[in-house]
């Protein structure tokens, strides 16, 4: 988590690199700084809180100069407070460095450098960096891009960092291990950044730095890099494809609601030019030239965390459904660590919309390692997790901005629809009639999301009535359990009620007890192989007075009587019912949340990227 930016060039630094800091506040709002080089003085501001706070209190100050660097932190070591803030000075305050990331043997550097006489002002593993290029500058007597690349090699863990130096005000040192970095290239100016957001408005070209690459922007020079062994690397300058519209709220409250609003667009996206249901075609180009090892698969890994992990378990009904290739679905945390059993044609999938989550990173190249296939399935072009993977789709939804994943979510599910369907038909799984019926039914899926949508002002009435609960339960049952989680997760991360995803019938084995008089219950209680079964367990809850929200199919009767509130979504196939049953449930946790007056997009404790363990 945390975000970095950074500028040098002709212009004023602190209105760009303030802006920066805005657009990447969705990594972290701990804590923000800034140091800009004005002239001979290096001015250093920092302030805990939002990027907001920082803004106010610089008013006052210096904030001049053509050169500095920002960062809006996420507290990892120390907690959030000023002293704790990035940037954070060297020793004789001649440097700063700017840092995403953490660097895992910080304590016995530390004990070293304490040990030579320096002394550290804040509890944070970045300061301990900045001291050992300082130090081994000064007792190794090489200049700082030497000695930013000898501490490199010392230190152990993930990193995105900038160095600046008042010894060299026309000079920014960065590199990256493990977080992400770009450099965008404008005219006579450089800009540093931990994604392209930033930079966008300023320049389209943009060179994405690799792991243990050291990247030396220098006034009237080209950009250079080398890597941590000294190796030249020439750049590769890729065109971004990302627009400025789309990282604004465009007339919308928050961005979440923009994001929730824009899924009839971004579903069609991720299909467009993939899927033309009158020709019968699917294709996924990034996968093609391992179909054929996906369809002889013996068993398909898929990897994740959070909403990504829950596509994941979309993703299992809709391989194994369509495709009959068993599919097993792992929290990358946890798989990580538990010496997983890998066999040589297994393939494994990870999900991510940041592509950078540093837990899904690692079990990726835990399974690398082990010899499997390595597949992603990211939102964002060019993150670590699309370049390390051996293939892979993009979910092209555009940049999601609310913390709560949402748009995101409906792509993945779209993306792993096509690949199951692509699979399918290469493996013959599937009769033409159902394939040619589901691939009529997920072109009509923008427009029933846009029925969905037009519930918005229901939802908002029902969200009045249960805004404060204190707790809530979600059940679905086959392949609308996951939407039952998802949707637990949204009211809990933004509007802070305890709420639980479960399969419907696993109730009675423990949660009924929680039934009463003021617990509402979001059943979705759509048309397929389990509503009868689902009847039957909405009836076990208003038995015991649970309140029943329930989404159910247009059309519906039986379920809606039961009910205490009802949202109708479009009938569809069951295979694609989480597409449109999601969406009243995102609406939901939004309202409630802003009912309770929660901040929707910020919410507390979270970050959009989660790059640290
Ligand atoms: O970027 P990723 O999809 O890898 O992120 C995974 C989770 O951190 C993310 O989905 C998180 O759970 C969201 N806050 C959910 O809304």
């Amino acid at each position: 988590m945390c975000g970095i930016v950074a500028y040098i060039g002709g212009q004023e630094a602190y209105p760009i690199i303030l802006k920066g800091l805005k657009r990447l506040e969705y990594r972290g709002y701990d804590s923000a700084g800034i140091a800009l080089i004005d002239e001979t003085s290096l001015n250093l501001y920092k302030r805990a809180g939002k990027v907001s706070v920082l803004e106010d209190f610089v008013k006052t100050c210096n904030s001049r100069g053509s050169i500095g660097i920002g960062h809006t932190r996420w507290a990892t070591h120390g907690e959030p407070n000023d002293v704790n803030a990035h940037p954070h000075f060297s020793g004789d305050q001649k440097m700063a460095i700017i840092h995403n990331g953490i660097i895992e043997n910080y304590d016995t550097i530390k004990e070293e450098l304490l040990s030579r006489g320096h002394t550290f002002h804040s509890d944070t593993d970045t300061e301990v960096l900045i001291h050992l290029i300082e130090d081994i500058q000064k007792s190794e007597k090489v200049d700082l891009v030497e000695a930013v690349r000898i501490a490199l090699n010392s230190v152990h863990g993930a990193y995105a960092i900038v160095v600046i130096s008042k010894d060299n005000p026309n000079r920014l040192i960065a590199a990256r291990k493990s977080s992400p970095l770009v450099v965008g290239i404008g005219k006579d100016e450089f800009f540093l950044a931990s994604d392209a957001t930033p930079i966008v408005e300023y320049t389209k070209e943009v060179v994405y730095l690799d792991d243990e690459e050291i990247a030396i922007v220098e006034r009237g020079e080209d950009l250079k890099i080398i890597d941590i062994s000294k190796k030249e690397i020439t750049p590769y300058v890729q065109e971004l494809e990302l627009h400025l519209e789309a990282l604004e709220k465009g007339g919308y409250e928050h961005f979440m609601l923009k994001e929730i609003h824009e899924q009839p667009r971004s579903i069609y996206d991720c299909f467009r030019g993939r899927l033309n249901a009158s020709e019968g075609m699917v294709n996924l180009g990034g996968i093609t030239d391992y179909e054929t090892k996906m369809k002889n698969a013996n068993r398909i890994i898929m990897v994740a965390c959070g909403t990504s992990w829950h596509a994941c378990l979309v993703g299992e009904y809709l391989f194994e459904d369509l495709a009959r290739i068993p599919v097993e679905v792992e929290y990358a945390s946890e798989f990580r660590y538990r010496n997983p059993i890998i066999n040589e044609g297994d393939i494994v999938i990870a999900i991510s919309q940041s592509g950078e989550t540093a837990d899904t990173l690692a079990a990726l190249e835990l399974a690398k390692k082990k010899g499997a296939t390595i597949l992603g399935i990211c939102n964002v072009v060019g993150s670590s997790i699309s370049r390390i993977t051996d293939a892979g789709s993009y979910t092209h939804a555009g940049p999601e901005i609310g913390v709560a994943s949402t748009k995101a979510f409906t792509a993945q599910v779209t993306v792993l629809t096509l690949m199951a369907l692509r699979i399918a038909k290469r493996k013959g799984t599937l009769p033409e009639s159902k394939y040619r019926s589901l691939l009529n039914e997920l072109e009509s899926i923008p427009e029933k999301v846009k029925k969905v949508l037009d519930q918005n002002e229901k939802i908002q009435f029902i969200s009045e009535v249960y805004k404060d609960a204190e707790n809530a339960l979600y059940l679905g049952r086959g392949i609308t359990f996951p939407v039952a989680l998802e949707g637990a997760l949204k009211l809990k991360e933004i509007s802070y009620i305890h709420a639980e995803g479960y399969p419907a019938a696993e109730m009675k084995h423990g949660p009924i007890a929680l039934i009463d008089e003021n617990m509402p219950v979001f059943v979705i209680a759509t048309k397929g192989t389990s509503y009868e079964k689902v009847v039957s367990n909405i009836q076990e809850v208003k038995a015991r007075k649970g309140k029943i929200i329930a989404i159910v199919t247009e059309g519906d009767t039986q379920v809606k009587e039961m009910a205490d509130h009802f949202i109708e979504i479009p009938d569809t196939n069951e295979n694609l019912v989480p597409l449109l049953a999601t969406i009243p449930l995102q609406l939901l946790s939004y309202h409630v949340a802003v009912m309770r007056g929660c901040n929707v997009d910020q919410p507390r404790n979270l970050a959009k990227s989660v790059t640290v363990e």
